[in-house]
């Protein structure tokens, strides 16, 4: 039998806890309870997610006295729109929710960005329950209370800081991902070992053929440690300064080739494999970390089924959609850089480092 985990998250009075149990959805009425959800629950969901699991999650939440109000988004990135929250807070307001009411975000990273933040709006903050259904979501965007929607001028430029009440994790619903989105996930979990855990990354290099096969035990320790690694760092630092930058890691360059793809050719963990690999050995070039640790990186990633090589950009294309992200100060790029696995410092870069590295790596 997979163990139970939880898994804190201490933020003074909006601390909260995860819990990881393969098999928690078809119990997720119970849970509820537990969490002290009475009468009725709104379910914000996808339509894809809705098709695989809608059913049993309503019929478990009923069984236990719940009436499930379903609101179902179309899937994918387009759905983070202020219209897509205006949408929902019409459901809400229509099924007279109240404050006191929970809403329950039941899918990946964009229902619980859409969902959170149409919560922490909503008469000005209802409680709400993240349900993550993508690897991404379960290691990564349901914990740190960051939601949102995008702007046409940029990803995530609306948005609130807002905790939710729960994070309920249930890894055996990773079995129906596609696996392009699974393996997405995994840049985020390598990350995590890079950053802050030496013996994590140990674990993942051992494992990786366990993980990819989704053995359950494998999936709920890797799901578990991302969570607490995460969780972690947003309760040291829960309003990003210093600290939570070092979840960025892998991201500098990771947005930038998101960006230059239109959000089409790499989706975003797919982006970050690749700034796994180049940031570490950019940190290499600038006499930070050792050729080892940067081919220990490429490994891991090429394991795990992702791309290491830089797309062909010209340097100066790279740089300035690096510049376009948000992590810039002053027109220098803040990066994150890998000293040794699991131990990484933050230091700014600048374009004629970054181009003399460019050149060096591509003719190397
Ligand atoms: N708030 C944060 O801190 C944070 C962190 C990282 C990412 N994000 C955001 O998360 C979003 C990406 O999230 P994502 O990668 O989960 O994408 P997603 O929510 O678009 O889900 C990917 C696809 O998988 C489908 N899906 C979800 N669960 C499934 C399941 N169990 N079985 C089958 N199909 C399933 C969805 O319908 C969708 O088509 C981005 O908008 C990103 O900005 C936020
Ligand atoms: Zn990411």
């Amino acid at each position: 039998m997979t163990p139970i985990f939880t898994v804190p998250v201490s933020l003074a009075e909006r601390s909260y806890e995860i819990t990881i149990r393969a098999g928690l959805l078809e119990k997720l009425g119970s849970e509820l309870k537990h969490h002290a959800v009475q009468r009725k629950v709104a379910v914000v969901t996808d339509r894809r997610v809705a098709r695989h699991y809608l059913k049993t999650v309503s019929e478990t939440i009923k069984r236990y006295g719940i009436e499930p109000v379903p609101i179902i988004l179309d899937p994918g990135e387009r759905s983070k729109t202020l219209k897509t929250v205006e949408s929902v807070l019409d459901v809400l307001a229509r099924h007279r929710f109240e404050r006191s009411s929970v809403l329950l975000a039941l899918g990946g990273g964009v229902v619980g960005d859409v969902a959170g933040f149409a919560a922490s709006i909503y008469q000005r903050g209802m409680s709400y329950i993240q349900v993550p259904t993508t690897l991404v979501a379960q290691v990564d965007s349901s914990v740190g209370g960051k939601t949102g929607v995008d702007h046409r001028l940029g990803k995530n430029l609306i948005g609130s800081f807002f905790q939710p009440r729960a994070v309920l994790i249930d890894p055996l619903v990773l079995r129906t991902l596609p696996t392009r989105e699974w393996v997405a996930g995994l840049a985020e979990v390598i990350k995590y070992g890079i950053i802050a855990d030496a013996s994590f990354f140990s674990y993942l290099q051992r494992y990786m053929p366990d993980l990819l096969s989704q053995a359950p035990i494998v999936v709920s320790t890797v799901v578990k440690r991302s969570c607490e690694i995460k969780a972690e760092v947003v309760s040291a630092d829960e309003r990003e300064s210093d600290r939570r930058r070092i979840l960025n890691y892998g991201h500098t360059i990771g947005h930038a080739l998101e960006a230059l793809g239109g959000y089409q050719s790499l989706v975003h963990g797919e982006a970050v494999g690749i700034g796994l690999v180049q940031e570490a050995d950019l940190a290499c070039f600038q006499g930070w970390c050792s050729h080892e640790v940067v081919e220990g990186i490429r490994r891991i990633v090429k394991a795990a089924g992702l791309k290491d090589t830089m797309p062909r950009w010209t340097p100066s294309k790279i740089w300035k959609a690096m510049l376009h992200d948000k992590k810039v100060s002053a027109g220098r790029v803040i990066g994150v850089w890998p000293t040794r696995i699991g131990e990484v410092h933050i230091a700014s870069l600048e374009k004629p480092v970054f181009d003399r590295w460019y050149v060096a790596s591509q003719s190397a």
